[in-house]
This record gives structure tokens, C-alpha cells and sequence, in this order.
């Protein structure tokens, strides 16, 4: 006779199908009520390009009537470099944005859903060689160039590395303001590259509904000249300069048509040229 074993809650959890693709939550940092970063380990199998996303989230709750319980994933780019041993991810927080209203909660030791299958244009292969490379960022659209900033081929390909931020707030900088801080004291890079490689790095964080030392849109503050004032470089030639743009819609497409202007050809993986671009993804 086969012995019946009573369902109590132990047997039940144990029966609960265990999360697709499962990884493990290491660390989180809160940057404002809007933005926080998070990392998790990083699947053995999983190999990809600095600047490039994959599919991230959690599980839905459950169906009313059936139970079910179907994954909740949206497009994340991963914000570490490829050689690092665990992922980061650097996320917005929308009070009622389905997956990103339970991802803020999670903690040390929780799982989230990670899909191995990295894809993305923001990568070297999609530029053509050059002497400048410019990174022009919105809000969470840091995210890739956090990667790309980490990555050795970034100061083995340029001479100059020019990134842009512009965020509502002062404290939405935060993130990007510490990471490059941080390369400073960055013993891989300092080896591979050469000690002071970061004096190659010229950031130029902006601010629009916040007092900060440079306000404004980095388009106007490109249209108006100031920018290139400031940061003591010749506008955007195909000569010489690269750029990979990842911000909100209004932003990509106004820098997109900026570039057109300069003379800039958009790139892909199939067919390099002088520029690359790629939505922020929001909830
Ligand atoms: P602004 O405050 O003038 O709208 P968001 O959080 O809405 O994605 O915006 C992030 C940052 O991008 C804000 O500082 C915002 O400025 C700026 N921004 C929005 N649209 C554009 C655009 N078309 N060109 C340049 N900057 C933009």
C-alpha cells in the first residue's frame, strides 16, 4: 500500500514550481523615491556585450480565478560590464508601474526572473572606428553607458570619452556621479588601460527643474553651443566623433536629428557607422 501523505504547508511550498531562469538578489541601494540600482548573480552561461539589455522582472500575482501565475519581465539594461561576475541593473520606481511597483521591494536573498538572451545597438561592434566617443543619457538611460564605462575597449578605442547626463533632479545624478568617481580607484581598469586612464572621461551632468551648477537640456545646451564651450571640443564631425544616445523618445529623436545635421550616419550590428541609439526603458 503506498503510504498517503497528508498536504500540509511544508509539502505545499515544496510543490511550488520553482522561478524559470531564477537569480539571486545580492545587493540594492535607493537613490531617491524614484530611481534605485540592485545586483544579482549572473548565469555561468551568460555572455554578452557591454551596453547591451536582457529581460528582466517577477512574478505576476496570481489569477483570480485560475491562480496562475505568469512572469512579469520588461527590457533592463545591464548596467555592470561583461567581465564582471554578477549583473546591476539600474531601475525607475513607478508607484503604479506593474513590475517596477514590486521590484523596488525586493531585498538580499529574493529571486528575480532573468532571461539569457542579451541583444542591444549600443555596442562598439555597431560604431565605426573613431578618435571621440560621445554617451548622451536621460534619467535610468545612464544604465548602458554605466556598463560601457567599465568596459577596457572603451579607452582602447578613443582617445576621449564624453558623457552627458541630464536628469530633473540633483539627485537623480547620484548614480552616475559615484560610478565615475569610482573608475578612479578601478584596479582592473587602472591595469589594463594604463593608472589615470579616467583623465580620458569628460562628464558633463545637467539639471532641468533643479538649481545645480549646469542647468538645462543637453540639446539646447548643444544648439546654443555652450556644451561644446564648456567641455573646450569642436561640435560632432564623422570624423572624428561617435555617439551612442539612450534617453526618453523626445530626446533620441532630437539628438537623431541633431546628428543628421552634423553629418553622423546611424549604425547597427549589421552595418557600423558614426552613431547608435536605444530607448530608456520605462514601466
Ligand atoms: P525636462 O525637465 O525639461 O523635461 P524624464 O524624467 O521625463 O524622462 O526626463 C529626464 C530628463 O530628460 C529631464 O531633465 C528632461 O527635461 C530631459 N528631456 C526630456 N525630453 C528631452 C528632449 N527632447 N531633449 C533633451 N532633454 C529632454
Amino acid at each position: 500500500m503506498t503510504e498517503q501523505t497528508p498536504v500540509n504547508e511544508t509539502t505545499a511550498v515544496k510543490a511550488t514550481p520553482t522561478l524559470p531562469d531564477a537569480q539571486t538578489v545580492t545587493e540594492i541601494e535607493h537613490y531617491t523615491d524614484r530611481l534605485f540600482r540592485f545586483r544579482c548573480t549572473r548565469p555561468a552561461s551568460l555572455r554578452f556585450r557591454s551596453g547591451e539589455f536582457v529581460m528582466i522582472g517577477l512574478m505576476g500575482d496570481p489569477h483570480p480565478e485560475t491562480g496562475k501565475q505568469k512572469p512579469l519581465l520588461r527590457a533592463y539594461s545591464i548596467a555592470s560590464p561583461s567581465w564582471d561576475e554578477e549583473l546591476e541593473f539600474y531601475s525607475i520606481k513607478v508607484q503604479d508601474g506593474p513590475l517596477t511597483s514590486k521590484l523596488q521591494h525586493i531585498q538580499p536573498g529574493d529571486k528575480i526572473i532573468l532571461r539569457p538572451k542579451p541583444v542591444g545597438t549600443l555596442v562598439h561592434d555597431a560604431l565605426l572606428p573613431g578618435k571621440r566617443i560621445w554617451f548622451f543619457a536621460t534619467g535610468t538611460g545612464f544604465a548602458p553607458f554605466a556598463s560601457l564605462l567599465r568596459e577596457p575597449q572603451t579607452y582602447e578605442d578613443y582617445d576621449e570619452v564624453i558623457i552627458t547626463h541630464t536628469c530633473r533632479e540633483v539627485g537623480e545624478l547620484t548614480y552616475g556621479r559615484d560610478l565615475i568617481e569610482s573608475l578612479k580607484h578601478d584596479e582592473l581598469l587602472n591595469e589594463v588601460i594604463g593608472e589615470g586612464f579616467w583623465k580620458k572621461i569628460k562628464y558633463y551632468p545637467t539639471t532641468t527643474r533643479e538649481e545645480s551648477p549646469k542647468m538645462g537640456r543637453i540639446t539646447d545646451l548643444m544648439k546654443s553651443g555652450e556644451a561644446f564651450k564648456d567641455l573646450d571640443v569642436e561640435p560632432l564631425n564623422p570624423e572624428s566623433d561617435r555617439a551612442m544616445i539612450c534617453g526618453n523618445l523626445a530626446f533620441n529623436l532630437e539628438l537623431k536629428e541633431m546628428f543628421e545635421e552634423y553629418g553622423l550616419e546611424e549604425g547597427a550590428n549589421s552595418k557600423p557607422a558614426h552613431y547608435v541609439v536605444e530607448k530608456a526603458f520605462l514601466d
